[in-house]
């Protein structure tokens, strides 16, 4: 534990933070910070017993009030190997389903000594809101049609193992961008990176005024495919529309959809393609291309566990400290 102590001094000199509440709050140095500590327990993640007990007697609760599978997984198996009290909830099962508030939940949490509140809400600023209710640490592990801070973290680390740098780079994020908070974490990390980011969908599924974020728009999928070095194809989200935004999803598909025939007509021969998950095979994504060659998704999720770990650490070091 000693070791982890003197990693927390060291890192504590550049992290102050307390909350991850989204990338729109994070500098480029905090962003490099989280990547850099992120390779090297990557690193441990590849040893014989990947476990440090670097959070070794702190309580973090899992409070996931959507569906997830790689997040809460992910965010699970990282406050295991930092050695953390790792308790999950689900509403399905908790008393949220008996009309308890999400801030008496918190509070009742805290009362139990949790120190870290990992959440995802349907809401927007959910977590947000609990950071005001409660003295632990908040990380948002998806809010609404928000942000996804994670999620961008981890798509950077394994930009960053792919070309080293994000200087000057292309990335073209294609697909229901007005549902998605991936995409706006996206825009937000990668352009502070130094990135090129485009921006295509259907007209419907692009945010008005988006390019004030710096990222480009178009609307033609050649045009997105041609210089990209990165492709991060989003999950068309079909339960966050409450109204049609294009005809069919065979039209979809047909318009955006990202294919081999696709890629080999318009795309660098070399161009990395990445996406969240879950994956709507067939209609954003085709099957040969989600499992081809130059699709790098179970590598997203590999690095999440490693990001996740990551931010854990950080945000937890002035506990240890203080200890
Ligand atoms: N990418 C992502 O957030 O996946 P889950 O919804 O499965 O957590």
């Amino acid at each position: 534990l000693k070791k982890e102590v003197n990693m927390a001094k060291k890192a504590e000199i550049k992290w102050e933070k307390k909350h991850l509440l989204g990338i729109e709050d994070l500098t480029v140095n905090e962003i490099m910070l989280i990547l850099n500590q992120a390779e090297k327990f990557k690193e441990i993640l590849s040893r014989p017993i990947p476990k440090i007990q670097a959070l070794r007697g702190i309580t973090v609760v899992n409070l996931f009030c959507e569906p997830s599978t790689r997040t809460r997984v992910s965010f699970e198996l990282a406050e295991k190997r930092l050695g953390a009290d790792a308790m999950n909830i689900a509403v399905s099962s908790s008393s949220f389903i008996k009309g308890e508030t999400l801030k008496d939940t918190a509070r009742n949490l805290e009362a139990m000594r949790a120190e870290m509140v990992v959440i995802r809400h349907s809401c927007a600023g959910a977590p947000h809101f609990l950071a005001q209710c409660i003295k632990g640490s908040i990380i948002n592990a998806g809010d609404g049609k928000h942000e996804h801070p994670t999620q961008a973290l981890l798509d950077a680390m394994t930009i960053k193992e792919n070309f080293k740098t994000f200087k000057g780079l292309n990335v073209s994020i294609i697909g229901d961008v007005a549902h998605s908070r991936v995409a706006l974490s996206n825009i937000f990390a990668l352009t502070k990176l130094g990135a090129n980011v485009t921006i295509c969908g259907p007209k419907t599924l692009i945010p008005a005024q988006i390019e004030k974020l710096g990222a480009n728009v178009t609307h033609d999928i050649r045009e997105a495919l041609k210089d990209a070095d990165v492709v991060n194809v989003l999950r068309i989200q079909l339960e966050r529309q409450t109204e049609s935004f294009f005809p069919s999803i065979r039209e979809y598909a047909n318009c955006f959809g990202i294919t081999s025939v696709r890629l080999k007509k318009y795309a660098k021969k070399d161009v990395v393609i990445m996406h969240p998950g879950p994956i709507n095979r067939g209609v954003e994504l085709a099957h040969d291309v989600a499992d081809g060659k130059h699709s790098v998704i179970l590598d997203q999720v590999t690095n999440g566990v490693a990001v996740r770990m990551s931010v854990l650490f950080l945000l937890s070091q002035r506990k240890l400290v203080e200890k």
